[in-house]
């Protein structure tokens, strides 16, 4: 059976001063009503034969995820709290010990909870096609094709077909350089790690026993000790302390024999930043993205987003990203908005 298990414990550091430690980007509604966790959790809930999915999320962020559960009305397969945060690596082996505990088949949809897919369908019939070669025990990625060097994504290197749509990956690079990323691209046989895999639970942990013995160690150990409450499962934080902090890709996909690459066209977006946000959503005549009270006057290709009760005019200007909350307002050129990261950092150490 497919339980899908979305990832929700980022902080989206780049879309200050909207998101924030106890406010993170997948619990915003950035587009339309629903939040990314939210639409992802639909999405997952459409897929056929799918059981309730299961949340691994902060220990903080509990009553939000609760609250935005019961708020599409979905059943849950589990919300697991991470006491704190050690990646994807360990956040995923708490899943699948929590979904091989009510089925020792299980097939795991893992998805990050920030993403937006705009094609559904496409996703869906690329879940079909990752579906034979993970019951025969591949760990399946879904590649999307590059449309730039980002240094952000993982690399992946297509080998020979297994079966129809779904290949052998030949290579797996997380996170590359400038350079490298560049040549990547430039080569062609490279596509982008989406950071959503299918792989049975079972095979999972077998290949992090292999590649990273300590983080599965760590994890048996504090889901050993594990604590339920209703719908949460919680964890003793020395013994999930105890687990290396390591994302999945690095931990296991860079080093596994057993990878699997599905390459899929779903308008995939990881909504990064203010830039990515407005790249992929709806604008107007002028390529504005106006959201909230916004008044344009001969400007073009801007974010403006007003806060609640204050409305924001702009004249004469271009390219800018100026999102207003209650507390803080960003002002800053559409092209330097990855660079967000360092407001935070520096409001960080100024305490
Ligand atoms: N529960 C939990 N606990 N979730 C986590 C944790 C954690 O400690 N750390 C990260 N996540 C969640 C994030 O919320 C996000 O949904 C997902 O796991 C991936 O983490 P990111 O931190 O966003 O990873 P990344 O963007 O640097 O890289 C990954 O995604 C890229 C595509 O967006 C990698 O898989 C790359 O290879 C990939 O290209
Ligand atoms: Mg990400």
């Amino acid at each position: 059976m497919l339980h899908p298990v979305v990832l929700s414990g980022g902080s989206g550091t780049r879309l200050w001063p909207l998101s924030r430690h106890n406010q993170p980007k997948q619990f915003l509604s950035l587009l339309g009503d629903r939040s990314l966790f939210q639409e992802t959790l639909l999405r997952a809930s459409r897929l056929p034969d799918a059981q309730p999915p299961v949340t691994v999320c902060a220990d903080d962020h509990r009553f939000m995820v609760g609250e935005q559960l019961h708020g599409i009305g979905l059943a849950s397969g589990g919300i697991i709290l991470e006491p704190v945060a050690r990646n994807t690596a360990p956040a995923i082996a708490l899943a699948a010990l929590h979904v091989v505990d009510r089925d020792s088949d299980a097939m795991m949809l893992v998805m990050p909870a920030d993403h937006l897919i705009e094609d559904e369908a496409s996703f869906r019939s690329a879940v079909e096609r990752a579906w034979a070669p993970a019951d025969e025990g591949w760990l399946v990625t879904f590649g999307i094709t590059p449309d730039y060097a980002e240094t952000g994504y993982g690399y992946i290197r297509r080998g020979g077909e297994l079966v129809t749509g779904a290949y052998r990956v030949s290579r797996f690079v997380e996170k590359p350089d400038a350079a490298t990323a560049e040549r990547y691209v430039a080569e062609g046989s490279y596509a982008w790690n989406s950071g959503m895999f299918l792989f049975r639970a079972s095979r999972y942990l077998e290949e992090l026993g292999r590649h990273a013995p300590a983080i599965l160690a760590a994890v048996q150990k504090a889901y050993a000790g594990k604590m339920s409450d209703l719908d949460f499962t919680r964890l003793p934080k020395d013994e999930f302390l105890a687990s290396p902090s390591d994302s999945i890709d690095y931990a296991v996909m860079e080093k596994t024999e057993r990878a699997a690459v599905v390459p899929v066209s779903c308008g995939w977006s990881d909504i990064g930043s203010w830039s990515s946000l407005w790249a992929v959503a709806e604008r107007d005549g002028d390529g504005n993205l106006n959201q909230g009270d916004v008044i344009s006057v001969d400007s073009t290709g801007n974010l403006v987003r007003a806060a609640d009760r204050r409305m924001i005019a702009t004249l004469g200007v271009d390219d800018l990203v100026i999102v207003d909350t209650a507390d803080a307002t960003l002002v800053a050129r559409k092209d330097r908005v990855q660079d967000v990261k360092k407001i935070v950092d520096r409001l960080k150490s100024e305490g």
